[in-house]
C-alpha cells in the first residue's frame, strides 16, 4: 500500500512527538565518564563510567592516535552502596606510551569518542595541572563556571583536595534508637535525603566541562574531605563508602602516593577523616618521603590546612598536621602542600621549622572551587605566614 506523502509526513511528526513525551532515546554516552590513576600516570590510565544498571552497551574500545584499529578490552561493573539504579564500570589501561593521545569509546561504534593523554616520561616536556577543593558547595552553576575556567588552561590533570560533592551525611550513622529522633530533626532542618545524587550531578558536570580546548578529558586525583565522609572526622573507610566506590585508592584507603615516572611524587593524605593523622599514617608518610629523594617535584594534597587562612591556628586538626607532618615536609624538601577547607584563597611564604625561610615549603589553599561566597579573608598582617590572601573562589594552576 502506498502511503500519501502528506500523511507520511504527518505520521513522522506524530512519532517524533510520541518519542519526546515517552522519554528520550537511549543515551549514546554514559551518564558520567571520568579518568583517574592507580599507578604511574606516564603509562597507565584508569577509566570509569556510570550507567544505569539496565544499560547493556558497556564494551570498551581504545586506540592510540595514528593506530587505525580499535582494541577491545574487558571491564567490570561495581555496585554503588545502597544504590540499585546505577553501576560503576572501571578498567585500568596499562603499558601505555608516555605523552601519547589515546581515543576510547563505550558501547561500540555508536558510542561517543573521548580522548586523553598520558603524562610525559620526564619533566623535560612542560605541563600544567590545576588544584582546588570544596567544590560542589552551592549550586552547580558555580562549579561549572570554575570548571570551564580551569579546563581552558589545558591542564594535564586536576588535584581535588576534598569536600568534592558535599555528598556525605554530616551526622554519620546513628546508634539504634536515635534514628527516628534524628530523622525528624533532619526533616526540620531540611537536609536533603538524596545526598548521593550530588555525587552523580557533580561527576556528570565534570564530564561536560572538564575537557580541554583540544578535546581531552582531564583526569582527577581526589583527597578525602570531611563532607565526603559520614560524620566528617574520626571515622573509618566504611563511612566513606561512596567516595571509595567512585575512586579507587591503591593501598591503604584514604591515603596514597602516585609516582609520575621518576620526576614527580604526589602524596595524598587524610586529615583525620578516616585515618588518624599521627601513628600509622605518619609512619607511612615518613617512609614515602625518605624513599623519594630522587623525585625533583614532591607535592602533598590534603583537606584541613596546617596553616589556615581563616580558621583558628590552634585548631585540633591544623595543630596535628603541623606537629606530625610538617617536620617531615621540611626534612625531605616537599615542594608545596595544597590545603583546603577554609573557603578562601591563600599562599604562604616559604616556611621551615615554623618560620619564614627561602628554602622552605609553600602552602597553597584554602579550597573555594565552587564556593559562591568565600569567607572574609584574614588580612596578611594578622597571620605571620600569609604572603597573600583573598576572599575569592578560585583554582590554583601549577606549571612544571
Ligand atoms: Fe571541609
Amino acid at each position: 500500500m502506498k502511503i500519501p506523502r502528506n500523511l507520511l509526513h504527518f505520521l513522522l511528526i506524530i512519532l517524533a512527538f510520541c518519542g519526546e513525551i515517552s522519554g528520550s532515546p537511549p543515551p549514546k554516552e554514559p551518564f558520567a565518564v571520568y579518568l583517574t590513576w592507580q599507578r604511574d600516570p606516564t603509562t597507565t590510565m584508569t577509566v570509569q563510567w556510570i550507567n544505569p544498571v539496565d544499560f547493556a552497551a558497556n564494551e570498551f574500545e581504545f586506540h592510540a592516535v595514528g593506530d587505525p584499529f580499535w582494541n577491545r578490552t574487558s571491564t567490570y561493573a561495581l555496585s554503588l552502596p545502597n544504590e540499585n539504579r546505577y553501576h560503576i564500570y572501571r578498567l585500568e589501561l596499562t603499558g601505555l606510551i608516555p605523552n601519547m593521545d589515546y581515543f576510547f569509546r563505550i558501547g561500540g561504534s555508536e558510542g561517543k569518542i573521548y580522548n586523553f593523554r598520558t603524562m610525559p616520561a620526564t619533566d623535560e616536556t612542560p605541563f600544567r595541572f590545576v588544584v582546588g577543593g570544596d567544590i560542589y558547595h552551592d549550586g552547580l552553576e558555580k562549579v561549572l563556571q570554575t570548571n570551564r575556567q580551569a579546563a581552558l588552561q589545558s591542564p594535564w590533570f586536576a588535584l581535588l583536595g576534598g569536600d568534592l560533592a558535599y555528598g556525605a551525611d554530616k551526622f554519620g550513622i546513628l546508634p539504634e534508637g536515635w534514628q527516628s529522633w534524628m530523622e525528624k530533626w533532619l526533616a526540620k532542618v531540611d537536609i536533603s535525603p538524596s545526598k548521593r545524587q550530588r555525587w552523580f550531578d557533580w561527576l556528570a558536570s565534570w564530564k561536560h566541562t572538564m575537557v580541554t580546548p583540544e578535546g581531552r578529558l582531564i583526569p582527577l586525583i581526589p583527597a578525602l574531605g570531611n563532607h565526603d565522609v559520614n560524620g566528617g572526622f574520626g571515622k573509618t573507610a566504611e563511612d566513606a563508602q561512596i567516595f571509595h566506590a567512585l575512586f579507587p585508592f591503591p593501598g591503604k584507603k584514604g591515603y596514597q602516593t602516585l609516582e609520575f615516572g621518576k620526576y614527580l611524587n604526589l602524596i595524598v593524605l587524610d586529615t583525620g577523616h578516616t585515618n588518624p593523622i599521627g601513628g600509622e599514617q605518619t609512619r607511612w608518610l615518613y617512609n614515602i618521603l625518605r624513599a623519594s629523594e630522587e623525585f625533583k617535584h614532591k607535592f602533598a594534597l590534603y583537606h584541613v590546612p596546617a596553616y589556615p587562612s581563616i580558621r583558628k591556628f590552634n585548631g585540633k586538626i591544623s595543630s596535628e598536621v603541623r606537629h606530625f607532618w610538617v617536620p617531615l615536609f621540611d626534612k625531605y624538601g616537599l615542594t608545596a602542600a595544597f590545603e583546603n577547607h577554609d573557603h578562601a584563597y591563600k599562599r604562604t611564604f616559604p616556611l621551615r621549622s615554623g618560620k619564614i625561610d627561602p628554602q622552605g615549603v609553600l602552602f597553597f589553599g584554602d579550597g573555594a572551587w565552587g564556593v559562591e561566597e568565600p569567607r572574609e579573608r584574614t588580612p596578611k598582617d594578622k597571620r605571620w605566614y600569609l604572603a597573600n590572601s583573598a576572599s575569592k573562589s578560585h583554582f590554583i594552576m601549577v606549571t612544571i
